[in-house]
């Protein structure tokens, strides 16, 4: 018998779920407008120093919602009692610029913001998008005085849904039968995990043999620059990217709110690969109560290389910001 699921209906004020964004930019709009059409939340609080900006938004979602579903504008005040509260507010990286270009900016943001979130919501679970995510998952750790199991950010979710896309589209196979994943640093020093990567079933090369698919390292190599570049690609012709993280988050929240124990590849604070306190992307359980260490990833040499290289980049940003 499926657990019959408790849908939130703020209409009936049964089984309130709140989820508050904070920041409403091309990332915080398209995460509350996805949350909204996806039904896992009663109220959706949208916080932005625009208060103007953050009140239209709501307006406007509003009238796209279902009658269970309801959004608003509000402060600080209205984190308690969310859910989640969902992080998205910073400077975005424009075209010419990585993530890492973003740090110093948006991690006194994020030392200003967190702490009020703590104030009012000290139970609550931080799910931070701003970028550089790995950077900044570590400072919001610091900034909140959470538990490591409810700071998490976005990661690589979004890395590794690119990637079984990309793979989807090389192989013409649907990406939900492909499993691969992209871990360490939400960026330009990101693991592809060749060496798991299974398709139906198959290890790669074994797949590629039955069906008489080359399995050249020059095809991979352009797959995973594909993956890597994608954002680049996305932001020179859009100027930002929205809606591939907004799908992203959304999986980490039905995770946490359907305590599901889904394993996805969110950046959470550890010791990595010999480097002590930062954040990255490995897979992660994740339930009611956060992120929990999923089963050790067993990586083959190159990658266990790569993966204390990316480790090393994101220290090497925190020292920058004395952390
Ligand atoms: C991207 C942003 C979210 O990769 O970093 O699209």
């Amino acid at each position: 018998m499926a657990q019959d699921k408790k849908i939130p209906n703020v209409r009936t004020g049964t089984n309130l779920v709140k989820i508050v964004v904070v920041g409403v930019g091309s990332v915080g709009s398209a995460t509350a407008y996805t949350l909204l059409l996806s039904g896992v939340v009663s109220e959706i609080v949208l916080i932005d120093i625009n208060k103007e900006k953050a009140e239209g938004e709501s307006m406007d979602l509003n009238h796209a919602a279902p009658s269970t579903t309801r959004s608003r504008a509000g402060d600080y005040s209205d984190c308690a009692g969310a859910e989640i509260v969902i992080v998205t507010c910073g400077i975005n990286q424009k075209h010419g610029q990585t993530r890492m270009d973003l740090a110093a900016k948006n991690a006194k943001i994020m030392q200003d913001i967190i702490p009020n979130v703590a104030k009012y919501a000290p139970d609550t679970i931080l799910l931070i998008a701003t970028n550089p995510v790995d950077v900044l998952t570590y400072v919001s750790y610091r900034a909140s005085g959470f538990p490591l199991n409810r700071v998490i950010g976005s990661g690589t979710v979004l890395d590794t849904a690119r990637f079984k896309y990309i793979l989807g589209e090389h192989f013409d196979i649907a990406s939900e039968s492909i499993d691969a994943c992209v871990v360490g640093e939400h960026g330009d020093s990101g693991v592809p995990v060749w060496s798991l990567t299974s398709i139906d079933g198959l290890k790669l090369r074994d797949y590629c043999e039955k069906k008489n698919h080359n399995f050249d390292q020059d095809t991979f190599h352009k797959i995973f620059e594909q993956t890597r570049d994608a954002a680049y690609d996305i932001i020179k012709r859009k100027g930002y990217t929205s809606y591939g993280i907004a799908a992203g988050l959304l999986r980490i929240v039905k995770a946490i709110l359907d305590d599901t124990n889904s394993t996805l590849t969110v950046s959470t604070v550890g010791d990595y690969y010999g480097v002590k306190q930062i954040a990255l992307s490995v897979p992660i359980k994740l339930n009611k109560t956060g992120a929990h260490q999923a089963d050790e990833l067993s990586l083959d040499e190159k990658e266990t290389v790569l993966m204390k290289k990316s480790a090393g980049q994101i220290k090497s940003a925190l020292r920058t910001l004395d952390l």
